[in-house]
């Protein structure tokens, strides 16, 4: 085993940065970049174990790359590589999908080793041609289409489009048995493991980003599971985290487990997004991650590579529609558009987003032709003219999940009116105390009405949160997160309680009008309030329909030594 690690020249305990490569199969080589400490990704995808960018090298008689890394490893990967292989000896760069965090540094390679050529699916090459504005060796694959590297490395590539990005491809290597996924199978995890030895450690991570990565395309992974069943598979080289090699089966079994239980839900929202830098799909995906806390299934769908035939399927399938602008200028977009008008009918819902380019097909007369038809619209267009900030991602995502209430409120009904009345009527016996949770983070701000709260630990001392998976704050509340804890008081509380359990429009300050001060970890405490905790989210455990988040509290207050604290009393326990 040849084992190379790097350390970051600027090593500091906030940013670990380290780089290690060690052979995986035969003349195959993983160079991993380990980023230890890394604490989000996107909006909605806090990480609590860190994250790795895998790259990897194989060596037939040519020499080929699969994917780079992310830009903050340019110094460690490069100097890395370059102890492993002689830049001008590079013949292929293989691009399993564009998105940065593993195409971050084609331009040094590019530079490095200028006679290399690119592979990557027909949507990645013309992505990179607009990502490095200069010209390069490409080679356009397609699924089933071979490479041979020699010494038995023929290489067969997969097509995975939507997983999670339109232009992904899986290589899988003949000689090695290895098939290399990037993003799929993947979990942000770092760790000095190089393999999947303890599946029992890895699980909730794997969930978790098989959640905020793959849930919203549950269909497009179950056709990419059908064109790798018949692949003898020794390692998964995946993207993040470890490889996959001693439990392989049961890692593709949850795979398909969730995304067949995610595609057969009777409430079916399809998100036609854009093609432009991005932004379309970044507002698709946050529209998704508040439609799937509510359990409808969702599939994106990129507009620009739709035919006028699937287009009209997914129209028929869905109950609800959310469209992103596209170009005017981008016909395949504009069929599909056409096509999408003339299949729509009025049972079903709509809405509308536009992700900036001055371009796009002007939102407002498209609203007014679907309301004609008769179709309800779910929520009132976003607009957002440049890069999506954390407010429009989260004003996304909020209206993702009102959209998906209200597609889901019969059933929510129906649940609530077939418990058992005893049953229902003894549950309702448990009682609780009313509080306020509040949070800001940057520019984001939540608040919750919460009375699922208990303290559940000593030392340190920790309290455990009940919240409802499709509430709005949820995606605030990752480990790592801190947020205040408000304690409200009897006969004083009423007015809060009027105030946030009103509906507010998605992405609306909670804060306004209420006055408030602010907490050492930044989060507002209520004036009204008869004592606050801060809190830092420690642990979250699934359950069902609701997360149990697990905090340690760090400092406390009470506002008044006699007040007492507000009692909810309920007489059912089907509902809060
Ligand atoms: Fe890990 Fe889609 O990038």
């Amino acid at each position: 085993m040849v084992a190379l690690t790097v350390r970051s020249e600027d090593f500091t305990s906030s940013s670990r940065l380290t780089i290690k490569s060690q052979e995986i199969a035969e003349k195959t080589t993983a160079i991993r970049s380990l980023d230890w400490d890394r604490d989000r990704f996107d909006i909605e995808f806090g990480l609590r174990n860190g994250t790795t960018y895998n790259s990897f090298l194989i060596q037939g008689k040519k020499l080929a790359l699969i994917d780079t890394s992310h830009q903050k490893f340019e110094a460690l990967y490069l100097e890395g590589l370059g102890e492993l292989i002689d830049f001008t000896a590079l013949d292929y760069l293989i691009i399993s999908h564009t998105e940065p965090d593993h195409s971050g540094l084609v331009k040094n390679i590019l530079n490095l080793a200028p006679q290399v050529t690119i592979v990557g699916s027909k949507v990645a090459i013309q992505f990179l041609e607009n990502m490095v504005h200069q010209p390069f060796n490409s080679l356009m694959v397609k699924s089933g289409e071979t490479l041979d590297l020699g010494n038995g490395h023929q290489l067969e590539f997969v097509s995975a489009p939507n997983l999670h990005w339109p232009d992904t491809i899986f290589t899988y290597d003949h000689q090695t048995s290895v098939l290399y996924t990037c993003d799929v199978f993947g979990m942000h995890y770092c760790d000095d493991y190089l393999y999947d030895e303890e599946p029992e450690l890895l699980t909730e991570d794997f969930q978790y980003y098989y959640d905020c990565l793959m849930g919203p395309n549950a269909r497009s992974v179950l056709a990419a599971l059908k064109r790798i069943q018949n692949l003898e598979i020794k390692t998964i080289a995946t993207g993040h985290g470890p490889l996959l090699n001693y439990h392989i089966p049961q890692w593709i079994n949850y795979y398909q487990q969730w995304s067949q239980a995610q595609a057969k839900s009777d409430n079916l929202v399809v998100i036609f997004y854009s093609e432009d830098y991005g932004y379309s799909e970044q507002i698709g995906r946050n529209i998704a991650q508040g439609l799937l806390k509510t359990g409808v299934t969702v599939d994106l769908v990129n507009l620009s590579e739709t035919d006028p035939h699937e287009a009209r399927e997914f129209v028929h399938e869905a109950k609800g529609l959310v469209i992103g602008m596209p170009s005017q200028h981008d016909p395949i977009a504009q069929t599909a558009l056409q096509t999408i008008l003339a299949s729509v009918h009025g049972k079903q819902a709509i809405a509308l987003f536009e992700s900036g380019g001055g371009e796009d097909e002007p939102i407002f007369p498209l609203r007014n032709k679907f309301q004609e038809i008769g179709l309800t619209e779910a929520f009132s267009p976003i607009l957002s003219k440049n890069a999506p900030t954390a407010t429009t991602q989260k004003l996304a995502e909020e209206a993702g999940t009102d959209f998906g209430q209200w597609l889901t409120r019969d059933k929510t009904i129906k649940q609530m009116k077939s418990l058992d009345s005893d049953l229902d009527r003894a549950l309702g016996r448990l009682s609780s105390g009313l509080y306020l949770i509040t949070v800001q983070k940057g520019e984001v701000s939540g608040a919750m009405f919460a009375s699922w709260v208990t303290q559940a630990s000593l030392e340190p001392l920790g309290v455990a949160i009940a919240v409802a998976k499709d509430r709005a704050i949820e995606s605030l509340l990752q480990v790592n997160d801190t947020f205040v804890l408000n304690v409200l008081e009897e006969g004083n509380y009423q007015g809060l309680m009027k105030h946030f359990l009103k509906r507010f429009p998605p992405g609306s300050d909670r804060f306004t009008g209420i006055k408030t001060h602010q907490s050492s970890n930044g989060s507002p405490i209520l004036a009204d309030a008869l004592a606050y905790l801060d809190c830092t989210v420690t642990s979250r455990l699934e359950a069902n329909d609701h997360w149990i988040i697990y905090t340690t509290v760090q400092t406390g207050r009470v506002s008044k030594v006699d007040g007492v604290t507000a009692v909810h009393h309920r007489k059912v326990g089907n509902h809060y």
